[in-house]
């Protein structure tokens, strides 16, 4: 908890400071000094984050390199940031990404009041996450790699960098199969086929966990909600819960589509062995427009390309 002192900075604790693990960055909260949280951001080798004044959250947002090898980018424009250098990322319109060569740290100070908040915020979310990873059969890296996947997608396709579109994205992507909570262990399990009754449960995983956004106590999940209930909608309207077709469903949940097909192509299951690679590609493009939005195979698979078609 946050301790009120007589002096300017204040601590947020004296047994061990907040943190906030993700999978690209570690933040520990230091403290408040005039409005706003010093923090410590780790940012792990070949990971990135991204950084960008938003009038409506941070008022002030600066990122000092203390140590590692980053290269920052903004509009297209990639440079190394030098050690000790500040980055001021309310002075830019556009999103700041910064990659992480090695792994680095950064001091960052950021408007303590909407920061706090998001922090933990933040903070809970990941608790949660962390439960949907105990699940049987379903693993942290296949939340994980959707997310980034999704995100790589977003931005291949020229839309909105924003942070709050970025946010609202990065935690439909993670959280797509939330609604398996809802979902009988026996069935989430079952080695075997599913019969024609649970197969029908299972396909609640969509709309329940549309529900677990809705109902959720941090408000703008509520933004992701429809990304989780469209992930199993069909370009060609098979898909379920509502059959919607083409452009009637969300394009988040369009990416989330194609992202989660491959993962779960390239993936040992308990019934089934992971497709190599180029196989998983054909059956992204056999499947472009009747089940995948064509526009998302294509960017995905120039992705792909571009990583010589390494994957995980
Ligand atoms: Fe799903």
């Amino acid at each position: 908890m946050i301790t009120q002192s007589k002096k300017s900075f204040v601590n947020y604790s004296k047994e061990g400071n907040p943190t906030l693990r993700l999978s690209s960055v570690e933040i520990i909260l230091l403290g408040r000094w005039k409005g706003l949280s010093n923090a410590l951001l780790t940012l792990h080798k070949n990971q990135f984050f991204m950084a960008k004044y938003n009038e409506e959250r941070f008022k002030s947002e600066t990122y000092m390199l203390l140590e590692g090898v980053v290269e920052m980018e903004v509009s297209g424009y990639r440079r190394v940031v030098e050690i000790g250098e500040v980055i001021d990322a309310s002075s830019y319109k556009e999103t700041v990404s910064f990659y992480g060569e090695t792994e680095a740290t950064f001091l960052m100070k950021i408007d303590a009041e909407a920061y706090e908040e998001h922090f933990f915020e933040m903070q809970m979310l990941q608790k949660e996450a962390e439960e949907i990873e105990s699940l049987d059969g379903y693993t942290y890296h296949h939340c994980d790699r959707i997310k980034n996947y999704t995100i790589e997608v977003w931005k291949h396709l020229d839309m909105p960098g924003d942070t709050q579109s970025l946010i609202v994205l990065r935690w439909g992507a993670y959280f797509h199969d939330v609604g398996k909570r809802m979902v009988p262990i026996e069935i989430l399990n079952k080695p075997g086929k599913l019969t024609a009754e649970e197969w029908k449960i299972m396909k609640t995983h969509t709309t329940e966990g549309a529900k677990i956004m809705r109902e959720h106590s941090v408000e703008w999940l509520k933004d992701a909600a429809h990304i989780v209930e469209q992930h199993h909608e069909r370009h060609d309207g098979k898909g379920y819960p509502y059959g919607l077709k083409g452009n009637e469903i969300s394009l988040e949940a369009a990416i989330v589509s194609v992202v989660d097909a491959f993962d779960a192509m390239t993936t040992d299951r308990p019934y089934k062995k992971a497709y190599p690679i180029k196989e998983a590609v054909d059956e992204l493009k056999a499947g472009k427009g009747t089940q995948f939005n064509p526009k998302v195979v294509d960017a995905f698979i120039e992705i792909l390309e571009s990583k010589q078609f390494k994957w995980k």
